[in-house]
């Protein structure tokens, strides 16, 4: 399928870096515990954690869909949990992309039950078009329309997780 570039490598780089620059000065002090919704978000939380200049702790977390259609049926499972215990902890919840934003409710949602000291969002991309429920995204990269995304974690059927840039698929 053809791809073209939407945001290039040195611009996610860019962004990234401002990304932890904002984490490092809101966090000093204290060292959160920075939580990856897997899979594709592997990418951008190895370069966030990695540009934080103030110590961090991490973990994943995975959620499934079920149900032949997440964005209508909005079932959403928790299928990988985190290890550490994150009561008392300052969260950040990572992930690669928002769409509907079923996904990022359920699990902060989840992940507040537990009683850590504090949750916030960090998302690379905030795609808008399909949003259904809505998400207090702390700390943003891009904001995008719509268009179909793969790369830099991004698939389409598990397909171009591995492209540096991101790059809108041409069907
Ligand atoms: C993608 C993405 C988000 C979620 C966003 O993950 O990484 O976690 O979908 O969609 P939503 O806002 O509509 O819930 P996906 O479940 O496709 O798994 P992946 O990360 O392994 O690609």
């Amino acid at each position: 399928m053809e791809k073209k570039v939407l945001i290039s490598r040195h611009e996610i780089q860019s962004k990234v870096k401002d990304l932890a620059r904002q984490i490092s000065s809101d966090y000093a002090g204290k060292e959160p515990v920075l939580i990856g919704i897997l899979n594709g978000v592997v990418f951008f939380f190895a370069d966030l954690v990695m540009s934080l200049s103030i110590p961090s702790k991490i973990d994943f977390i995975r959620a499934s869909s079920y149900g032949s259609n997440k964005a209508s049926s909005g079932m959403i499972k928790l299928v990988k949990d985190v290890e550490i215990p994150v009561k008392g902890q300052d969260l950040i919840v990572v992930d690669d992309i928002v769409d509907t934003g079923l996904t990022l409710n359920y699990l902060v949602k989840n992940l507040k039950s537990r009683e850590p000291a504090s949750v916030k969002i960090c998302v690379l991309i905030d795609k808008t078009e399909r949003r259904e429920q809505e998400v207090a995204i702390d700390y943003r990269g891009f904001k995008v329309q719509e268009g179909f995304l793969v790369g830099y974690g991004l698939d389409y059927a598990e397909q171009y997780r591995y492209l540096p840039d991101i790059c809108v698929l041409k069907g």
